[in-house]
């Protein structure tokens, strides 16, 4: 076959495609480039060509871990002020700018247990306990009070992170405002990407941004750095959560624990990687619900059968198969994480005719790759949780559906993420009638690191004899 050039928008001088990239919105303009380009699209970039792919097929041979990696992005390196060296913006290769990190390895290994399913089955509690926070505050605003989601999901998510992983209650359902630290995090987030959309030049014009970034940075180390010593002080043994873990538990290959530094980057790690996924998630989920009501009232009979006036348990969570497809369906139409980028370990032809160079950037464009007609059908756009029932998830095309990511690099908190957004939405079916504060909104979406809607708001009234 012969080579097929990669299409790329006209260039400018000396910026190249810069331009075509939006910093407040980054995955608009992906998306824009896909709808405009196809399955795939090259960027004349500072100093790189960046790659975009937007098909099944183009990400299927992206998620083959033996011809391309995760070196984190200009992006990532940025978050490092804040996460440093924690699992999501570490490297565990060699790569173009990264040197491997000894400490990926450690902190992978000891902690892919304490989130598989046994370490989960120990939150469930804890999980619980806030999410039934969330359902009193809600029962106490009343049925007029206009709940914004995002907002208050992500109270929950976070508040759910601080007590699983390290005993920590942030107490966001007992203050109007929210807790210092989530508000620092989104500045610093916000902060970091813009950074990453600069010249070297320009951001030493922004010192003054620059000073702000690195302030918030210390006092969101400082309180995650109490936290450590508290429980250094006053050990929990029998807490078997994620700090203990992290603390005290010994690498067997290494013979090490983890260093206190690294630890306090994982823990901010997870929190920043956990809440504004989760939340914007369930956000999304219930747009989608209450757009559809047939898949709303399938979900809610689901619960009914499953739950009914009883509390929720664990045991129950497999049942509610539809609950979790409507979440995997969320998720495909609106991943939270919009994009994440690998390089190639060598210059390649990508699906037999993309001449890919070694030292590209790679990004995968989620939106384009769960929107595919050819994987998905031709009612990609619907939702539609019925495309993952009856185990037809298992049966999807490859790299089809991708919203946590690929191989030794995906989403650790995933089965986390998972048994908080069942729970906490089989609690809301079973207790409320949620609807839409304006049932003609459309979906607007903010960005940050991640994707969430905005001005989304919902009321919520009791269900009739329910308690
Ligand atoms: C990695 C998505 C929830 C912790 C990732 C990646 C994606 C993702 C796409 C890979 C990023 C990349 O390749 O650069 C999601 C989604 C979530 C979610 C959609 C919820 C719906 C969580 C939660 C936690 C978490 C709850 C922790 C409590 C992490 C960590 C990594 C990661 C630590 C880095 C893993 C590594 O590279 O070793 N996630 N995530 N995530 N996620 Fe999540």
């Amino acid at each position: 076959i012969d080579e097929v050039p990669i299409p790329q928008p006209p260039p400018e001088f000396l910026l190249g495609n810069l331009r075509e990239l939006d910093p407040n919105f980054p995955s608009r303009s992906t998306q824009r480039l896909a709808d405009l380009y196809g399955e795939i699209v090259q960027l004349q970039l500072p100093g790189r060509r960046l790659i975009i792919v937007s098909s099944q097929q183009l990400a299927d041979e992206i998620c083959d871990d033996r011809l391309f990696f995760k070196e984190p992005g200009k992006a990532l390196r940025e978050v490092r002020a804040l996460t440093g060296d924690g699992l999501f913006t570490s490297a565990h290769e060699d790569g173009r700018v990264m040197k491997r990190e000894e400490n990926w390895w450690k902190a992978h290994r000891l902690l892919v247990p304490a989130f598989g399913p046994l370490g989960l089955r120990k939150m469930f509690d804890d999980m619980q306990d806030i999410s039934a926070q969330m359902m009193l505050r809600w029962d106490r605003l009343g049925d007029q009070h206009a709940i914004d989601c995002s907002d208050d999901f992500t109270r929950l998510a976070f508040d759910t992170i601080g007590l699983c992983s390290f005993g920590y209650r942030f107490n966001e359902f007992y203050s109007d405002e929210a807790h210092p630290f989530a508000t620092q995090m989104a500045d610093v987030l916000k902060m970091s990407g813009r950074r990453s959309s600069r010249t070297d030049l320009q951001n030493i014009l922004h010192r003054w941004e620059e000073q702000d970034r690195q302030e918030k940075v210390k006092l969101m180390h400082g309180l995650v750095r109490e936290i450590v010593e508290e429980r250094k002080a006053n050990p929990k043994p029998d807490a078997k959560d994620l700090l203990n873990t992290m603390l005290y538990s010994v690498d067997r290959e290494s013979g090490d624990t983890l260093d206190e530094q690294n630890v306090i980057y994982n823990m901010v790690t997870f929190l920043v990687a956990g809440h504004e996924t989760t939340s914007g998630t369930l956000s999304f989920l219930w747009y989608n619900l209450l757009k559809n009501p047939e898949a709303f009232h399938r979900a809610q009979k689901q619960v009914d059968e499953v739950v009914g006036d009883k509390v929720l348990s664990l045991d129950m969570l497999p049942k509610l198969t539809y609950l979790d497809s409507a979440i995997k369906e969320t998720l495909r139409l609106n991943s939270p994480i919009p994009s994440f980028s690998v390089i190639p370990r060598d210059d390649c032809l990508l699906g037999g005719k993309y001449r890919i160079q070694a030292t590209d950037a790679i990004l995968l464009n989620l939106h384009g790759v769960h929107n595919d007609a050819a994987a998905w059908g031709s009612d990609y756009n619907e939702f539609k949780p019925e495309r993952f029932l009856d185990g037809k998830f298992q049966t999807l095309p490859p790299s089809s559906w991708k919203p946590f990511g690929n191989g030794l690099r995906a989403c650790i908190g995933r089965g986390f993420a998972e048994q908080e957004m069942i729970l906490n939405t089989a609690m809301l079916l079973q207790r409320f009638s949620p609807e839409m504060v304006d049932p003609g909104y459309k979906l607007e979406i903010k960005s940050t690191l991640t994707i969430k809607p905005d001005g989304f708001y919902m009321r919520v009234r009791r269900r009739p004899g329910k308690s």
